[in-house]
């Protein structure tokens, strides 16, 4: 099939989606042309512009471009449209059309791969930035009981609970008051601390007996995070490794109309696991 796709990040060189659309085109028998290709934000209309006209049919957007993509969509799906971010732009004769496959990966990874049932499970959401926001709406969708969102900035926190409109199931607290608000059976993070080379501090009283804990970073930057859960008991501490794979599985299928296989290029990756980088 004619036409080509890409990652647009910057910085780009980094990204395992190139390697990953490539194994999920092996596995379902087509061959694709798939690029990274490093955008500055300010360029990126400029950027889509061109490769509209050259024939791209569809791209997959990384930090920091997931707002700016948005709003270069003609259209978007809900799950954008809460998010403010888009990952997934497809061409089409009226403009580019944006998704969000981020919470859609992020539920898939929990409950195929790891076999988690999120139904009736209490969550702590660390976060509201664009990783947040991303997942927020998939896990309510997948029935968890309740979401508590914590931010750094209390703003931020109350503009996804807005946002998400379901008062019933999601709430939002103060970072301070993190001692004092029970216990969690899912907690996830979604802020960019440790990309920043920062530590969270984060008390163990959160955990529930046999709590599941996610980091939606990977590699180097997981790791403290990760280190809290387990001594904290975690009975799952996983990384966003198998959420970035899922995410691409998602996107893939939007454009090719075929599910691939992740399991493959899931292990492969994470037998390379030290080489990994933290930010797709
Ligand atoms: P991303 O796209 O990765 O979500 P982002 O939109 O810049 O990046 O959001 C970063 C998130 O990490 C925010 O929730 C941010 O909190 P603020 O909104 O208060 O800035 C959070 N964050 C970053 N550094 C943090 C730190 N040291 N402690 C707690 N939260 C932090």
């Amino acid at each position: 099939m004619s036409g080509f796709f890409a990652v647009l990040g910057h910085p780009v060189a980094h990204s395992l989606s190139p390697r990953i659309h490539q194994a999920f085109a092996k596995d379902v028998g087509i061959g694709i042309d798939y690029r990274a290709i490093d955008v500055a934000p300010e360029q990126l209309p400029a950027t889509l512009g061109a490769l509209a006209a050259d024939g791209i049919r569809g791209a997959n957007i990384t930090l920091p471009l997931k707002e700016a993509a948005k709003v270069a969509c003609a259209t978007v799906s809900d799950r954008a449209r809460i998010a403010h971010a888009v990952n997934t732009l497809t061409a089409t004769e009226h403009g580019w059309h944006g998704d969000n496959t981020d919470g859609v990966g992020l539920v898939r990874d929990l409950t195929e791969r790891h076999r988690l049932d999120l139904r009736g499970r209490r969550c702590l959401l660390l976060g509201a930035g664009g990783a947040a926001r991303g997942v927020a709406p998939a896990l309510l969708d997948a029935g968890i009981d309740r979401l508590i969102v914590v931010n750094r900035d209390p703003k931020r926190a109350d503009a996804l609970v807005d946002a998400l409109a379901d008062p019933a199931r999601v709430g939002s607290r103060y970072w301070k008051d993190l001692g004092s608000l029970g216990e969690f059976d899912l907690v996830i993070n979604a802020t960019s601390a440790a990309r920043d080379g920062q530590k969270l501090d984060l008390p163990f009283r959160l955990a529930a007996p046999r709590f599941a804990a996610v980091d939606l970073n990977y590699g180097d930057t997981a790791i403290s995070f990760l280190a809290w859960a387990r001594t904290a008991n975690a009975d799952l501490a996983i990384d966003g490794l198998g959420m970035l794979v899922e995410q691409a599985a998602e996107a893939f299928e939007i454009w090719h109309g075929k599910r691939p296989d992740t399991d493959g290029v899931y292990q492969a990756l994470r037998a390379g696991d030290r080489s990994l980088h933290g930010d797709d």
